[in-house]
């Protein structure tokens, strides 16, 4: 008899923002196996003597090989009843959750997924950015900014009207470069949210011009929003 295994999204960092259920199955867990997005707040919340396990993959830097996050899984539910794979904001959002659910359930493993809040949306209503806004922004669109620039056809971004990129820091000046190339304007304000949700949360402002010329400093992960809803924030929610 095989264990469960829970794809479980641990939301952006603060622990306060775990689901019930994704805190419920976090304290009860044999064994967890997390990515590096997942803040060292949220695993203290598993109890002493589960087998924790980081299987992250860091920009540019050393990684587990997906196929070998998808064999350590099968062979923690061999040993388990309750095994979580733990992901930073939402397992399915540029999370692999979908390619890990297949795996596990063509070996007839049971999979539970449960969500999490994407930093994608989260951090920008904690900054107090409206997503979208009555009279400014109709829609938004989450675009991952990782693919190599010529991949990605920024034209079809070019009229949405708030942009939300994930994973776009190391690339954030020829995106900008980009975006005004198919027809966004330079002076519009955009805002960078680095490790959203931490003590150490950072947020920048800068038109697109100004991020194009490369005048940003800015450390990921962050969440970059690009769009008139970044100019004026909601002061009285944001949290300061
Ligand atoms: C591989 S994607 C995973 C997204 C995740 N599944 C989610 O729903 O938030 C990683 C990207 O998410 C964003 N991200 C995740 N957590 C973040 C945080 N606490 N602060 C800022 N950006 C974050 C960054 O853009 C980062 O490069």
């Amino acid at each position: 008899m095989t264990g469960t295994v829970y794809l479980v999204g641990a939301g952006p960092g603060d622990p306060e923002l775990l689901t019930v259920k994704a805190q419920r199955l976090l304290v009860g867990a044999d064994a967890v196996f997390h990515d590096h997005l997942v803040s060292d707040d949220v695993l203290r919340l598993a109890r002493s003597g589960t087998e924790v396990v980081d299987v992250g993959k860091r920009p540019g830097g050393a990684a587990t090989c997906q196929d070998m996050i998808n064999e350590l899984l099968v062979e923690a539910a061999n040993r388990h009843d309750v095994v979580v794979r733990l992901k930073g904001g939402d397992p399915l959002i540029f999370g692999r959750g979908a390619e890990e659910a297949d795996h596990l359930r063509a070996r007839d493993i049971a999979v539970e997924i449960v969500p999490g809040i994407t930093s994608a949306l989260g951090l920008l209503t904690i900054a107090g950015v409206a997503v979208t806004s009555r009279g400014v922004a109709a829609g938004f669109a989450v675009v991952t900014g990782r693919r190599a620039i010529g991949d990605t056809d920024w034209s079809r971004y070019a009229r949405i009207d708030t942009l939300v990129i994930l994973m776009g820091v190391g690339n954030r000046a020829d995106i900008a470069a980009s975006l005004i190339a198919v027809g966004r304007s330079g002076t519009e304000p955009t805002m960078f949210i680095e490790r959203g949700s931490m003590n150490s949360e950072r947020r920048v402002r800068a038109t697109l011009t100004e991020v194009a010329r490369g005048g940003t400093v800015i450390s990921s992960p962050a969440v970059w929003v690009v769009g008139e809803v970044t100019r004026d924030t909601i002061e009285c929610l944001a949290k300061t």
